[in-house]
C-alpha cells in the first residue's frame, strides 16, 4: 500500500531534467573553466572525459540501479536491498554528506541572489571597487546571512510543493531557461575581442601541465559535477519508472552536464580575456572579475542580470536535489509528513549554513584543522564524503546485488538491446577498477587534511 502512494515523476523527461538540474550547478559554472585553464586546457578535458566515461558513468549507473530497484530513499534503499546488514549506514553517510554540502552551497546560492538583485537595481558602475564590494558583502553578518537564508527558503519552497509539482515543474522551467540563456551568452561572447584567446585557453592541449594531481582533480570534479556519492541520484532514481532505460538516462545526464560545463567556459573566458584579466577560481571569478567586466562592457547591465540568474537557477536546481535526499529519508524512515521533514531539514541546515556564512565575517578567525567552517565543509564533502559514498555504492552494486538483478535493472525499459559485452565490461569496472581508483582518491584527500 505504502509503495503505491510513493511520490514519482510524471514522465521520463521529468527524471532526466531533475538529474540534469542536480548535475548542472556552481561546479560547472566556475570550477570547471578554471580547472581546465590551469591543468593544461584540452589535456584536462580529455582526462575529464575519460574519468567520466570509465568511472563516473558506471558509478552513476550503480546509484540508479540501487534507487530504482529499491524504490526507497537513500537509507531505505540499502536497508531494503541488504536487510539486516550494516550497508544501510552508506545511506546515513549519504544523508550527512547532503547536509554538509547543502550548508555551504546555500551560502554561495545566497550570493547569486544578492548579485542578481544588485544587477537589477544597477548598483554596479565602472567605478565600483568589486573586490571591496564582495568582501564587504561576505563579511557583513546581516547581508550574508539574510541572502543565505533566503536561498534556503526558496529551496524549501520547491521541496514542500512535492516531487511532481515542485521538483519536476521547477526543473522544467529552470533547465529550459538555463539552456536558452547560456547559448545566448556564448553567442555574444564569441563576438568579443578576447574570444579567440578564451577558446585557446580552454581548448589548447598542454600535456606538460598534466600530473597525478590533474587526474585527481578531474575525478573529483566528475563526482561533484555529476552529483555522485550523496544519494541524490539514488533518491531521484527511486521516483523513476521501470519503463525508463537507465543507460539512456545516464548518458543524457552526463552529456548535458559536460556540454554545459564547456559552454560555461566558452561564455566566461572570452569576456575575461577581452577585459585583459586573469581567470581566477570560484568566488573571485564570478563575484569580482565578472561584475567588473559586465560594468565595463556594452550590454553589460543586461548580461549581468542574465548571468546571475543562470548562476541562481543552476545553484537552486542542485540544492533542491540535496534537500530532497534528506527529506525523502526523514519522510520514509521516520514517517514524517513532507512539510514536517522539510522543517527539520530547514532547521538543521540553517544552523550549519549560518556558521558557514559567518566564517567570512565574525567567525573568520575560528578555524578547525586550519580551515574556516565554510572551507572545511567544502573540503570534507567534496573531497572525502562524495568519494567514500561512491566507493561504497560501487562495492554494494558490484558485490552485493545479484548479477541477474543488476543486469535486469539496466536492460529494462526503452527499446534498446544492450549488448552482453557492454554489461560484462560495466560489471568489471564496478567490481574491480572503480573501487581501486576511488580508494586512491580518498587516501589522497585524507592526506590533504
Ligand atoms: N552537481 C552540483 C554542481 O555541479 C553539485 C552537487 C553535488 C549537487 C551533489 C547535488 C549533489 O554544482
Amino acid at each position: 500500500m505504502a509503495e503505491k502512494r510513493r511520490d514519482s515523476f510524471k514522465s521520463n523527461l521529468g527524471v532526466i531534467l531533475a538529474l540534469v538540474g542536480s548535475a548542472i550547478g556552481l561546479g560547472n559554472l566556475w570550477r570547471f573553466p578554471y580547472l581546465v585553464g590551469t591543468n593544461g586546457g584540452a589535456a584536462f578535458i580529455i582526462i575529464y572525459l575519460l574519468c567520466i566515461l570509465f568511472l563516473c558513468m558506471p558509478i552513476m549507473v550503480c546509484e540508479f540501479v540501487i534507487g530504482r530497484r529499491s524504490q526507497a530513499n537513500t537509507f531505505g534503499a540499502f536497508k531494503k536491498l541488504a536487510p539486516g546488514t550494516g550497508w544501510k549506514y552508506t545511506g546515513t553517510l549519504a544523508v550527512i554528506t547532503c547536509v554538509i554540502l547543502l550548508s555551504f552551497y546555500v551560502v554561495v546560492g545566497g550570493w547569486t541572489i544578492d548579485y542578481f538583485i544588485k544587477s537589477l537595481r544597477m548598483v554596479f558602475t565602472p567605478e565600483t571597487d568589486f573586490a571591496t564590494e564582495f568582501n564587504n558583502m561576505v563579511s557583513s553578518t546581516s547581508e550574508n546571512v539574510f541572502y543565505t537564508l533566503l536561498f534556503l527558503v526558496c529551496t524549501a519552497g520547491v521541496i514542500v510543493a512535492g516531487v511532481k509539482n515542485g521538483i519536476e515543474r521547477t526543473n522544467k522551467y529552470l533547465m529550459s531557461a538555463l539552456a536558452a540563456l547560456i547559448v545566448f551568452i556564448v553567442i555574444y561572447a564569441m563576438t568579443l575581442p578576447g574570444a579567440k584567446q578564451g577558446l585557446n585557453f580552454l581548448f589548447h592541449p598542454d600535456f606538460s601541465k598534466v600530473t597525478f594531481r590533474t587526474v585527481l582533480s578531474a575525478l573529483g570534479q566528475g563526482f561533484l559535477s555529476l552529483s555522485i556519492g550523496c544519494g541524490a541520484i539514488i533518491t531521484y532514481a527511486s521516483y523513476a519508472n521501470r519503463k525508463d532505460n537507465l543507460l539512456k538516462t545516464t548518458t543524457i545526464t552526463t552529456l548535458s552536464d559536460t556540454m554545459f560545463a564547456l559552454l560555461a567556459g566558452m561564455a566566461i573566458l572570452p569576456a575575461v580575456f577581452s577585459a585583459g584579466m586573469d581567470p581566477s577560481e570560484g568566488a573571485g571569478l564570478a563575484f569580482i572579475s565578472l561584475p567588473y567586466i559586465f560594468a565595463n562592457m556594452s550590454f553589460g547591465k543586461v548580461l549581468s542580470i542574465i548571468f546571475y540568474f543562470i548562476l541562481f537557477a543552476a545553484a537552486l536546481s542542485s540544492s533542491i536535489s540535496l534537500m530532497e535526499t534528506v527529506v525523502a529519508f526523514l519522510k520514509e524512515e521516520y514517517k514524517k509528513s513532507r512539510f514536517g521533514s522539510m522543517l527539520i531539514m530547514l532547521g538543521i541546515t540553517t544552523v550549519f549554513a549560518v556558521f558557514c556564512a559567518l566564517s567570512f565575517g565574525v567567525l573568520s578567525g575560528f578555524k578547525i584543522l586550519g580551515f574556516t567552517f565554510f572551507d572545511l565543509f567544502d573540503y570534507v564533502s567534496s573531497n572525502i564524503c562524495l568519494a567514500t559514498c561512491a566507493l561504497l555504492v560501487c562495492l554494494f552494486a558490484g558485490w552485493r546485488i545479484k548479477k541477474e538483478h543488476f543486469y535486469d535493472e539496466i536492460t529494462s525499459g526503452g527499446k534498446y538491446k544492450i549488448p552482453k559485452w557492454l554489461l560484462g565490461t560495466l560489471r568489471v569496472f564496478v567490481r574491480y577498477i572503480a573501487p581501486v581508483i576511488v580508494a586512491i582518491i580518498i587516501v589522497n584527500s585524507l592526506i590533504g587534511l
